[in-house]
């Protein structure tokens, strides 16, 4: 008898930059066209003023970048685990904390996967980073609970979890591939990997492991380095009480560099303590810029340019790469090279690799016995990263699976058999 579980259950990839959903039709994953054309969807939010319901995916893009009135967030998932989650704050007229949210964002991924296969879908079979937070056990426990959480107000009866790198090499095995292979999934939020072996009876995976380290980190490194100066990262100011000078509080350009934490910038003891500053720096026009960002609530206008700066560095010769500022200033640029990128994100690369490292000790294997690396997930398309991960496996060929759908491919296609791939919460 098929399980209620297996006749009704969606696949979901809910990711920190992008998210998809499917199910597995003739032994195939199908994704979900949330949007016309599109099977993923961009994890953003809006709630525009005078609406009466938040928009998402390239909806709640385009009204941020139209700049229509309204409260825009992005990176949802960086939210899971930490106390924010139940903080309530009024959208709409309404008081809502992040489980409402997230919950309303899923449940609009479930209504449309509804709509595009005619059956209702109470189960979901999510896909989880192996470590949501790297460091704290608790953090990383709290986090997935805060997930299961949004999917039963989202509707969903029941969820059940399956690590993303595993999700992966579901989709990518090959059968009758000898040897050693790791997916190295890399997206906005976390990098994933599994080692794994292609068997006749599927996968078998030897270890998975994490590190909370993604593109939205690679973003703000970029941001601090690159963008921060040209809005007073490291301005001097006059002290309030006796002589001297003191640079302005780092804290300050770290958050609005951060994806998740620029709606928290808005608020009015932000702007009045930034009007407070100008009025003290030694060169005030270098704050002027910050202040017009607040003012007009520009910070994820800047962070969309610092990713756009990303990827232009990243693509072809990279020639002429910039973070594009022009939102702030008219003529205002950040250069930034291919060097340039490479040593900004020289560190996280470094986590990436040890945390790719330490995966083949829990498996029981050497980097050397590794045959095929797969990347999968958008940041796993760096250079920098796939350089470090070719250095650190040195009889690996590289291959790539498609970037954005591998994991929600496996999904799918474990969908079919949630109790058998899943595990409860
Ligand atoms: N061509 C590219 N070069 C470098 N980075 C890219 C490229 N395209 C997208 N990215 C980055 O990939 C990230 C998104 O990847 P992806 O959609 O796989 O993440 P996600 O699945 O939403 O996140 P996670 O799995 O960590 O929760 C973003 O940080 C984006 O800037
Ligand atoms: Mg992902």
């Amino acid at each position: 008898m098929t399980s209620t579980w297996d006749a009704n259950t969606l696949g979901i990839d809910f990711g920190t930059s992008n998210s998809a959903a499917g199910v597995c039709v003739g032994g195939r994953p199908f994704l979900i066209p949330s949007e016309p054309g599109e099977t993923t969807l961009p994890t953003s939010v809006f709630f525009g003023v005078g609406r009466s319901e938040m928009t998402i995916g390239n909806m709640a893009n385009r009204a941020l970048i139209n700049g229509d009135e309204g409260r825009y967030m992005r990176a949802l998932k960086s939210v899971l685990g930490t106390s924010l989650m139940g903080e309530k704050r009024t959208f709409l007229g309404e008081k809502m904390d992040f489980y409402d949210i997230i919950g309303q964002f899923l449940s609009v991924v479930k209504t449309r996967a509804e709509a595009a296969c005619h059956q209702p879908f109470d189960y979901a079979l999510s896909g989880r980073p192996v470590r949501f937070h790297s460091r704290d056990a608790d953090r990383n426990a709290k986090a997935q609970s805060d997930l299961v959480e949004c999917y039963l107000r989202a509707g969903f009866k029941d969820v059940r979890f399956m690590f993303e790198p595993e999700a992966a090499a579901l989709a990518t095995q090959s059968i009758g591939d000898e040897g050693l292979s790791l997916i190295v999934d890399i997206g906005g939020g976390t990098s994933d990997f599994s080692v794994f072996r292609s068997g006749t009876d599927g996968v078998e995976v030897l270890a998975s492991h994490g590190v909370r380290v993604g593109g939205t980190d690679f973003d703000k490194r970029l941001s601090v380095d690159h963008v921060m100066p040209l809005l007073g990262r490291g301005a001097l100011i006059r002290k309030e009480m006796g002589s001297g000078t003191m640079t302005l509080p780092n804290s300050m350009f770290q958050q609005l560099a951060t994806w998740e934490q620029i709606p928290f910038m808005y608020g009015h003891d932000v702007k009045r303590d930034v009007a407070r500053m100008q009025r003290l720096a030694v060169d005030p026009p270098v704050l002027a810029r910050l202040s017009y960002l607040l003012e007009m609530e520009l910070g994820h206008d800047v962070a969309f340019a610092v990713e756009a700066g990303k990827i232009k560095a990243n693509s072809g010769d990279g020639a002429e790469a910039r973070i594009d500022l022009s939102i702030l200033e008219k003529g205002v640029f950040a250069p930034l090279g291919r060097d340039q990128l490479a040593v900004s994100l020289a560190e996280h690369v470094q986590d990436v690799v040890a945390a790719a490292l330490a995966t083949f000790e829990q498996a029981d294997c050497t980097a050397e016995q590794i045959s095929r690396i797969i990347f999968a997930g958008g940041s796993s398309l760096l250079r920098p990263i796939q350089s470090a991960m070719q250095t650190a496996c040195v009889n690996a060929e590289l291959a790539y699976a498609d970037a954005f759908a591998a994991v929600i491919d496996g999904l799918a296609l474990a969908s079919a058999a949630p109790l058998k791939y899943g595990t409860a919460p």
